[in-house]
């Protein structure tokens, strides 16, 4: 009898457990799901994505490989050249730097990279403030401004569209410093890789630097999308790899750069990927040209177009090739083997055309920017947005297993901001009969783009373990 209840008791005792490791064991399944499911929810996602209706979008923007090449190095800003850093009395590097007038020159002390930083400011969340002191050069003073940014030149009648600086809202974000900024590049490389906005952005890196020194052209070719710019007094290097889809492609049509494009990809580019192993930096970006007429291959097999005739291939959204060409681009970052760079993502960054489409009369004539809680972005700019971003974290996470440095440069909310800072029509003569009549993808020099190098100098210190602001101690 007695036996009997202790046996009843243990197996009561039993059961309780079985059962209580039952929900354990239930517990840890559904937190593994909940845990793992949303890591892989993109790729789930893009696995099942439904196919666009043919052309549905109207945003196939045609691009212009411009053939306009730059003008000659300006003979008035020859001999601005300033001395290299030396050592003061102190010890302390220190750089000459030009200001205005006699009185403007003084010495700056470089603070040896190490010190202060601090990277918990969110630099993409803030305003457009105004800014008096803009802009910082002119078409007059920098050469390397291409005909079709060059909005003075072409009549742009307003210029408070220069007159604008981004102010995070928890920090000050320090205005572009070339003397400094040649200073952290001195015996270093950096190439951009994209379509004609990542060749906007160098030029307007070019013209900041243009304040205090101007480059060789030591490219082999004058193709203008393949260019190399040497800064000798800084043994700085700065290159350009045109990759507007970042993978493979074909032309169909040898003659026809409006002809759609053959797509590979699953296949590196190797006029980049082959190229910036030796780099210090690279910034890569890539955006409208997914929004043209193209055929997707995997494996050399067609599986998907975007805005072609025919019926049999199945019609894919800009998203489907856009996240293809990220992730490809990645695995072939991911790859290097002897990269000590870091690698710059800029982010997608809207178009500006209201009142229609690109082709169809829409225009960008705003003249000042937007408050933040003003303006929402069109939904095709956030799909492709949020894609890249889900590629980012996925290629982000296999940089860092490998010990690859890569960093956002989240420029597309603080650009849907500035609806002002386009060509509009102020990118050719009237007269001219231009594919976009109305320009409002590119950005024009001096404009708003020139705040994408505050970034980037900004990013730079921040990877050097230093950051904000608290790099310069001037003494006059
Ligand atoms: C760093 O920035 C945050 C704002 O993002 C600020 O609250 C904090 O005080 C700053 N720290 C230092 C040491 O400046
Ligand atoms: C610069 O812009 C002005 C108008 O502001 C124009 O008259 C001039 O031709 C332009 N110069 C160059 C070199 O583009
Ligand atoms: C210039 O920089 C490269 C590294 O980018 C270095 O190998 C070379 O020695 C430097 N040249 C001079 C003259 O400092
Ligand atoms: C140009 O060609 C020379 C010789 O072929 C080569 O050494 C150099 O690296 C090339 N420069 C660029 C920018 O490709
Ligand atoms: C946006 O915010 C500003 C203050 O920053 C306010 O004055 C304005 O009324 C707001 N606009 C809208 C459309 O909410
Ligand atoms: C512009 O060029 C296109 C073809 O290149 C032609 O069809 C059109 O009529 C031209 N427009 C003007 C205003 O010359």
């Amino acid at each position: 009898m007695k036996l009997h209840a202790i046996n009843e008791g243990k197996a009561q005792v039993l059961t309780r457990r079985s059962t209580s490791s039952k929900i354990l064991a239930h517990l840890i399944a559904l937190t593994l799901i909940l845990t793992i499911l949303p890591l892989y929810y993109p790729y789930i996602r893009y696995i099942l994505e439904k196919p666009t209706p043919l052309a549905s979008h109207s945003n196939d923007l045609l691009h212009v490989q411009s053939t306009t090449t730059l003008s000659r190095q300006h003979p008035v800003y020859r001999g601005h050249l300033l001395p290299a850093t030396r050592e003061n009395e102190a010890g302390q590097k220190v750089v000459a730097k030009r200001g205005k007038g006699k009185r403007g020159r003084r010495e700056v002390v470089l603070k040896p990279p190490g010190g202060g930083g601090n990277k918990s400011c969110d630099l993409y969340s803030g305003e457009w403030v105004e800014n008096p002191k803009g802009a910082y050069y002119t078409n007059e003073t920098c050469w390397a401004i291409q005909e079709h940014q060059n909005c003075m030149k072409f009549g742009r009648p307003d210029q408070d569209f220069l007159k604008w600086r981004w102010k995070p809202n928890d920090c000050e974000l320090q205005e572009f410093d070339p003397v400094e900024f040649l200073e952290m590049v001195r015996g270093k490389s950096l190439a951009f890789v994209g379509d004609s906005v990542a060749r906007n952005h160098m030029q307007s890196l070019i013209c900041l630097l243009s304040r205090v020194a101007y480059p060789n052209d030591v490219s082999n070719s004058s193709d203008l999308n393949f260019k190399q710019y040497e800064y000798p007094e800084y043994n700085f290097t700065m290159s350009i790899f045109w990759s507007p889809y970042l993978v493979n492609t074909e032309r169909t049509d040898r003659r026809d750069i409006t002809q759609p494009f053959k797509l590979y990809l699953d296949e590196f580019d190797e006029s980049w990927t082959s190229k910036i192993e030796d780099f210090n930096y690279v910034i890569i970006s890539a955006g409208q040209w997914f929004f043209r007429p193209t055929m997707f291959y995997s494996g050399r097999h067609v599986i998907g177009c975007l805005y072609c005739s025919e019926s049999n291939i199945r019609h894919r959204s800009s998203t489907f090739s856009y996240r293809r060409a990220w992730r490809t681009a990645f695995r072939a970052i991911n790859s290097l083997k002897n990269f000590k760079g870091i690698v710059f993502l800029r982010s997608f960054v809207p178009s500006h055309f209201e009142g229609g489409r690109w082709d169809k009369g829409g225009d960008c004539v705003r003249t000042r920017p937007f408050k933040s809680n003003e303006s929402v972005m069109e939904d095709y700019s956030l799909e492709m947005y949020k894609t890249q971003l889900q590629e980012y974290k996925f290629g982000e996470r296999e940089a860092r297993k490998k010990g690859i440095k890569v960093a956002l440069m989240d420029m597309t909310q603080v650009m849907q901001l500035r609806p002002d800072g386009h060509p509009s029509r102020y990118g050719h003569l009237p007269s001219q009969n231009v594919t976009m009549a109305n320009d409002c993808v590119h950005w024009c020099l001096p404009g708003p783009i020139d705040t994408w190098n505050d970034f980037l100098m900004e990013l730079m210190k921040r990877e050097d373990g230093r950051g904000l602001a608290n790099s310069l101690v001037c003494i006059d």
